[in-house]
């Protein structure tokens, strides 16, 4: 039987733990493999009743008593709760407006299920290279890739940390285009009081496990600024017969879940802002940037490398980063590139096949372009130059746990002799130049 139980309790790192050898050169590893786990939803007999009482109900009133109380909590005047947050994206660029062969601009770093949703739309994803600090959509570039055609920007906040929207609304408000935000990452991140999914003109949220607000398994939910909008959405779905409807279990279980999310959230930044001072200290590592006025959510929390702090400047930065990576996860720390390349250069927009036909892509040629890793500069030196935590800091883990993390960091930082004998030894394509991997 899984138990969620720990086998073991983690002490508090000492001075032994700093002083030991790096795990990948026999020491003893900053957290050994039986504390690795970090369970996440915490499942209580709460959700587990209020999941099976569900079941006697009208699943209709299940998923519309989610929706709604989540619709308040994220401040939106309407909501579409969906089976996915692809779908959820889709509808939110329907209610935008967005018609087969309009262009959507969308960021080159993100999941493929954004730029996949403007193609379920039967749109064009036009795609634009990301801010250096936040890695979300650069707003001046989604300004150059603006045309006639354009119908929609959809930046996303990636990692939950809030795209800058003030920017991208002005950019929408002078060229008439609807300001689409795709919040998968980004349960309850903010700027200033403005909850993300509340802030453009429409929304697409995932609910789905790897998520901070996880319904189970998968789920989405749309949001609407306006009436017109949350109409249009519902009316494709009755028009063309689609069912994209959450499932009642789901929804049921997001009901109770919505209860602990406050909890989570603040465990999360609490978790962030320790790590991040512990890896301030290392001078090698760099906790991800947050501007005046966000609330980062932390679904994924990047890190970023500077070698020339410890004097490996030297060797290309990439290699840097997989000789750290391979002693991060020596240490226990299961730290990840997630992504390797830029979204355009996977296959689906390699080949553009579409639906058939490149079927939508040919509705609209004079959209489409054969990208090249280098077209986004700043996407290719992010994904060379940093590392990402996900659910090792997404769960509520313990504050030791955190304690652990940063200490490993630090032990790995001392080291800069161990991690150039690897980055100099082994062979070290750069990450895009490997076959393109989602997360
Ligand atoms: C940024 C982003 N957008 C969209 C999605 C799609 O959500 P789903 O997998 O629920 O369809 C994801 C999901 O993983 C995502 O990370």
């Amino acid at each position: 039987m899984i138990t969620d139980f720990p086998t073991a309790p983690l002490d508090p790192p000492g001075p032994a733990d700093r002083e030991a050898d790096l795990a990948a050169l026999g020491g003893p590893a900053m957290i050994g493999r039986e504390v690795r786990r970090t369970p996440f939803p915490v499942i209580t007999k709460e959700d587990v009743l209020h999941m099976l009482l569900s079941l006697r109900q009208d699943p209709a009133k299940t998923v519309d008593a989610f929706a709604e109380s989540y619709r308040d909590y994220v401040g939106a005047a309407f909501a579409l709760p969906t089976a996915s947050g692809t779908a959820s994206l889709h509808m939110a660029l329907v209610g935008a407006g967005v018609e087969p062969g309009d262009e959507v601009v969308v960021p080159a770093f993100t999941f493929i299920a954004t730029a996949q949703a403007v193609v379920a739309a039967h749109a064009v994803p036009v795609f634009v290279d990301i801010d250096p600090r936040t890695y979300c959509m650069d707003p001046a570039a989604a300004a150059a890739a603006v045309t006639d055609r354009t119908r929609a920007v959809m930046p996303v906040h990636v990692h939950g940390l809030p795209a800058d929207m003030p920017a991208l609304r002005r950019l929408c408000d002078e060229r008439g285009l609807a300001l689409v935000e795709d919040a998968s990452h980004a349960h309850s991140a903010r700027i200033g009081d403005h909850t993300a999914g509340s802030i453009g003109d429409t929304a697409g949220q995932s609910l789905m496990a790897d998520k901070n607000f996880p319904l189970g398994g998968e789920g989405g939910i749309a949001f609407f600024a306006s009436a017109e909008a949350h109409a249009r959405a519902v009316d494709y779905l009755a028009r063309h017969g689609i069912d994209y409807r959450m499932a009642p279990i789901a929804a049921a279980f997001g009901a109770s879940q919505l209860e602990r999310l406050p909890y989570y959230d603040r465990v999360r930044a609490r978790n962030a802002a320790v790590l991040g001072d512990a890896l301030r200290q290392t001078g090698l590592f760099e906790p991800p940037h947050v501007p005046e006025g966000h609330v980062h959510a932390y679904n994924m929390y990047r890190i970023g490398l500077r070698p020339e702090r410890i004097g490996l400047d030297d060797l290309p930065v990439h290699a840097v980063k997989q000789a750290v990576h391979e002693l991060l996860v020596a240490e226990g720390v299961p730290a990840r590139e997630w992504q390797n390349t830029p979204i355009p250069c996977h296959l689906p927009f390699r080949h553009r096949d579409g639906f058939g036909g490149g079927y939508p892509f040919s509705l609209n040629p004079g959209a489409v372009r054969d990208h090249r890793p280098e077209d986004f500069p700043n996407t290719l030196a992010m994904l060379e130059s940093t590392l990402v935590l996900c659910r090792e800091l997404r769960s509520p883990v313990e504050y030791e746990r955190v304690l652990r993390y940063g200490e490993a960091f630090a032990k790995v930082a001392a080291r800069p002799d161990a991690i150039r004998k690897l980055a100099a030894g082994g062979d070290c394509p750069p990450p895009h130049r490997r076959a393109a991997r989602l997360g």
